[in-house]
């Protein structure tokens, strides 16, 4: 039996991880790297850190706009599945890669199982939203990551192709943190003072000089440090935007690979982000999260006073921060850390 998992972005590479160790020996498993991301540090580290196969296959797609970008991907991939034939394949989360990968392959009727299925910010005018909607209507299976996802696929019709498997990130994360030694832990930046931790990618975020510019004045304006991890799109935006990140108490550093990442997060007093999988991780840790939107698919980490959502106000950055409740809790909204175990049960079963 051959299985394909298409990837391409950052966090699909941290899904991949527990999914591909699952599978190995089970069935014979390829890997199609789209090149969505391609720098080092955003790529090549996840895949070395992570002891996740070569890819087979890379389509070197790069940036582009959304349609090229995406276009470029349903070509090559369609050659490729035309070549390789897998039995199904699997695709993970909601980027323009896991888009394009359900598009190409439910195309050539090679059955989709679409890995973090059901989540929604009902938020349209963000991309992810999008990609996420499609690819949950051509998969052939939807595994989801949490009940509320469940909930969602039930709502639009999928139900009866949905199953709970819980959240494969959290997997690898007890995994990596478990295994952190205490020896190799680098000193905590900024002495060991408290310091909050923060990333901000989302095109809402950065693309808009003015909201720039305010959330930069929100995260500055905290009485302790900011380490602000900058993701390429970041960097770029606001160097074109003329906004300078590296002011007042903020320290700007390149994106870390995943073990730092944990070990940043278990070091800090708290994280700032705009990203979906650090708000969920900053919660499993029991870090406070205040995240720079006005939605999240991760409502849990809200429900259960670990995240508040400042995305009409960034200037309440700070106060959100220092008012977060985060309440001792024995929840486990996003499973046991066995969902890479029940995915790979559950694709072999499907395709069989
Ligand atoms: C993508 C995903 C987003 C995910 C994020 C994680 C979509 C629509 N968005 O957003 O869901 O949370 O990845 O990081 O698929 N760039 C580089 N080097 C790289 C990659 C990107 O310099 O290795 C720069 C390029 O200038 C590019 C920009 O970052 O134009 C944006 O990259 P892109 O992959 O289009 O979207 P992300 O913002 O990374």
């Amino acid at each position: 039996m051959r299985i394909t998992s298409i990837v391409g972005a950052r966090p699909q590479f941290v899904k991949l991880a527990p999914v591909a160790r699952a599978l190995a020996g089970l069935c014979d498993h390829r890997i199609i790297h789209t090149g969505q991301h391609y720098d080092s540090v955003m790529s090549d580290v996840f895949f070395v850190e992570l002891d996740i196969p070569r890819p087979d296959h890379h389509c070197g797609v790069g940036s582009a706009s959304h349609g090229a970008q995406t276009g470029r991907m349903l070509e090559s991939l369609e050659r490729l599945l035309q070549d390789d034939r897998p039995d199904a394949v699997i695709v993970y989360g909601d980027t323009n890669s896991t888009l394009a990968a359900a598009l190409a392959a439910t195309k050539l009727h090679v059955p989709v199982v679409h890995l973090e299925a059901g989540l929604r910010s009902f938020d349209r005018s963000m991309p992810e939203e999008i990609n996420r909607v499609m690819t949950d209507h051509t998969a052939d299976l939807c595994l989801a990551p949490t009940l509320g996802a469940m909930a969602n696929l039930a709502t639009e019709g999928l139900g009866a192709r949905s199953l709970l498997v819980g959240d494969v990130m959290t997997d690898i994360l007890f995994e990596v943190r478990d295994a952190l030694d205490a020896a190799t832990t680098p000193a905590a930046p900024f002495g060991g003072a408290p310091f909050t931790l923060a990333t901000l990618h989302r095109p809402a975020n950065t693309d808009s000089p003015e909201r720039l510019r305010e959330i930069v004045r929100g995260l500055s304006g905290q009485d302790r440090p900011t380490l602000l991890l900058a993701h390429p799109r970041l960097v770029a935006k606001a160097a074109e935007a003329g906004v300078r990140l590296d002011v007042g108490n903020i320290t700007v550093r390149e994106p870390v690979g995943y073990r730092d990442l944990v070990r940043l997060v278990l070091s800090s007093s708290g994280v700032v982000t705009d990203s979906g999988g650090l708000q969920k991780e900053a919660f499993l840790l029991r870090r406070p999260c205040v995240t720079v939107r006005s939605d999240t698919e991760w409502t849990e980490t809200v429900d259960l006073g670990w995240n508040a959502l400042v995305g009409e106000r960034p200037s309440d950055i700070p106060s959100a921060l220092s008012s977060l409740s985060a309440p001792d809790t024995q929840e486990t909204p996003y499973g046991d850390g066995r969902a890479a175990q029940r995915t790979a049960e559950a694709v072999l079963e499907f395709v069989a």
